[in-house]
């Protein structure tokens, strides 16, 4: 071995000794005629001294630039009083250099390592160079721990990790496939797996009871921070187990995760809602509990006022009324109301109708600041304020619309605001499982019903009758772990009978022929005894995030995607030689200036 130790794992105790460093200068400073290098490896860095009188490695060591890789020999002493640097484990102790090596010199970097003003695309296009920051150092490490503690969990609670392939038929999941041709059959081609959502299935058919596996799904989806086109699940399935075994199951696993990794306590019991309380008071199936702001229903009291913003979608079906109040929320500027009035556009709503709270017992324009007031009836008012629970100096948001659009504005208002004016509950960790997803929801377009979680997910006890007279109304045994507002793991518990999966597939419109053609093989399996089996997945990449306390998974991922689906570090993807192509018997379109 090169080294004798570790940069970052010189310390008081190995102070007399000589010992050997490898690593890259992250920084050189002259101090009349001394020379400092900062020699920085994975797990820290030490400070070298070299002294004119030791001449060779003196002359060596001011050619060394910024990232070039050293061996140093060197002894090891007490920092002189005034330097000790108490931030750093190694900030005790100095290195005084005997001999230096350059390994190997550098080019000047594309950008200093501790510059924190550097954009992303400079980072992603030089990602080795930005990995060897300390705190993506610490991201992957942080990623590594993570998993470990996962496995090991599951290794002894009886689940083994089978593999399952990568090259797969396409099957509809969702979001659109990545797409391999074959070369040998002529114009068919592989999907990367979604998830390993039927392969896991089939090994619970197969008889191996707890499956799990930590693997990548390809998905590819409109990106954003929390989504990459190439994620990694934590998988697992489990066979004659209940909803509530499964999540007792995987709550464990998350609470000693926090605990091991990051001495975090979560409580002894996740605390469990139904989608439709979920939606209805935090406008969201994944909300940020923290958050101590709640949306209050209001469509019943706006029927008949004078407003047409209002009493439209309060007599629609398919619209809602509601607010959110905000305590204190009267010093809230102008210019403010502005800002979080263009922030609900982007989730579709017309408008950001207000009511700050000068006087609670006067029901008009002097107690209440606004510019609705006028057109909404004193009855109106007096629910508004007592439905809240308005006080002097609160303001009330107000959204109405769709209910689809009124959730999600208000759902995101809910937690900007939150965040934004400190309405939190003081938890570093927050929790959640929302229980009791509907089936199907609506194609506002078509009318279609479609999968909310996937066609395999069973209907809740009793519920089976509904998936042909009511599939609106149908509940699921589907169920999402959310933790800050993020929902990190969702799962279910399967369909394992024949004829009810049949039953489902009629009610997403699919037809006998395509089901077989399609899932001939799920169907199949399950009349060769499919024992009653459930599961869920978790999003690694997401976990990681947020125990790292970063802005973006692609902090946590090694070599991520751009919000484009691009590398910039290999520009993939890229063109190919047109014999690659003529052998996967394809031929690439102009792209049509129309298209
Ligand atoms: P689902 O589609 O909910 O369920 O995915 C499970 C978890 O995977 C994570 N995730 C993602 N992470 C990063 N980038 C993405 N594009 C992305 N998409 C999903 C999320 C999510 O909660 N087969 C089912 C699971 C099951 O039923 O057992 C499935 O894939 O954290
Ligand atoms: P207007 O009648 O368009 O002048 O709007 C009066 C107030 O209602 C303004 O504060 C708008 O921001 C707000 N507003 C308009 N449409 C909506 C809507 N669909 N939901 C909530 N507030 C709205």
């Amino acid at each position: 071995m090169m080294r004798t130790h570790y940069c970052g794992h010189v310390n008081r105790e190995l102070i007399g000794q000589t010992v050997t460093l490898c690593g890259w200068a992250h920084r050189r400073r002259d101090h009349g005629g001394v020379i400092f290098i900062d020699l920085r490896d994975r797990e820290g860095m030490a400070q070298i001294v070299i002294d004119p009188d030791t001449q060779a490695a003196f002359t060596i060591a001011e050619s060394v630039r910024n990232e070039f890789v050293l061996k140093v020999v060197c002894k090891v002493r007490a920092r002189p009083d005034g330097t000790v640097n108490k931030n750093i484990p190694t900030g005790e102790v100095e290195m005084l250099a005997s001999e230096i090596e350059i390994l190997n010199p550098s080019l000047t970097p594309p950008f200093m390592l501790d510059d924190d003003t550097l954009t992303e695309t400079v980072r992603l296009e030089h990602r080795y160079i930005d990995l060897r920051r300390p705190a993506m150092q610490e991201n992957m490490k942080l990623r590594y721990r993570v998993s470990k503690v996962i496995r090991d969990y599951l290794d002894e609670n009886g689940f083994i990790e089978v593999e399952t392939p990568m090259l797969n038929r396409s099957t509809p999941e969702g979001a659109r496939d990545y797409l391999v041709p074959s070369r040998v059959h002529h114009g068919e081609f592989f999907a990367l797996p979604q998830s390993p959502q039927l392969f896991k299935q089939l090994l619970m058919v197969a008889g191996f009871d707890r499956y799990f596996q930590i693997t990548k799904c390809f998905r590819d989806e409109d990106l954003r921070a929390d989504r990459q086109p190439e994620f990694t699940q934590i998988d697992l399935e489990t066979s004659f187990l209940e909803e509530d075994d499964i999540m007792n199951i995987v709550e464990e696993m998350i609470r000693q995760m926090l605990k091991t990794v990051q001495q975090v306590d979560l409580p002894a019991k996740f605390p469990r809602i139904p989608y439709a309380e979920a939606m209805s008071r935090y406008g969201s199936d994944k909300p940020d509990m923290r958050v101590t702001l709640e949306i209050t229903e209001l469509s019943d009291v706006m029927k008949d006022v004078d407003f047409k913003v209002f009493s439209g979608p309060a007599n629609n079906d398919n619209g809602r009324v509601a607010a959110v109040r905000v305590p204190n929320g009267a010093e809230i500027s102008r210019k403010e109301i502005d800002a979080y009035t263009d922030f609900v556009k982007i989730y579709g709503a017309k408008g950001l109708a207000y009511i700050k709270v000068n006087d609670v017992t006067q029901l008009n324009e002097e107690g209440l600041q606004s510019p609705i007031v006028k057109n909404i009836h004193a009855t109106a008012l007096r629910a508004i304020m007592e439905r809240t629970g308005a006080q002097n100096g609160d303001i009330i948001f107000f959204g109405a619309d769709t209910t689809k659009v009124v959730n999600e504005a208000l759902g995101a208002l809910r937690q900007k605001v939150g965040h934004d004016k400190g309405h939190l509950d003081g938890r570093a960790w927050a929790p959640l499982w929302v229980v009791d997803f509907p089936m199907f929801e609506q194609d506002e377009d078509s009318g279609r019903w479609n999968a909310l979680h996937h066609p395999f997910t069973s209907p809740k006890d009793g519920h089976e009758a509904l998936l042909e007279t009511d599939p609106g109304a149908c509940l699921s045994k589907a169920y999402d772990m959310v933790l800050n507002g993020w929902e990190v793991g969702g799962g279910s518990v399967r369909i394992h009978k024949q004829d009810v999966q049949a039953n489902v597939f009629k009610a997403l419109n699919i037809s006998d022929e395509e089901a077989q053609e399609k899932f001939g093989f799920l169907l199949e399996a399950l009349q060769y005894g499919a024992p009653p089996h459930g599961g869920l997945a978790f999003g690694l990449d997401r976990l990681v995030t947020l125990m790292a306390g970063a802005e973006s998974i692609r902090d946590v991922i090694a070599f991520p995607k751009t919000q484009k689906a691009q590398c910039l570090m290999t520009h993939a993807p890229s063109a190919v030689d047109e014999k690659q192509l003529r052998e996967l018997h394809i031929r690439v379109r102009q792209q049509n200036k129309a298209e």
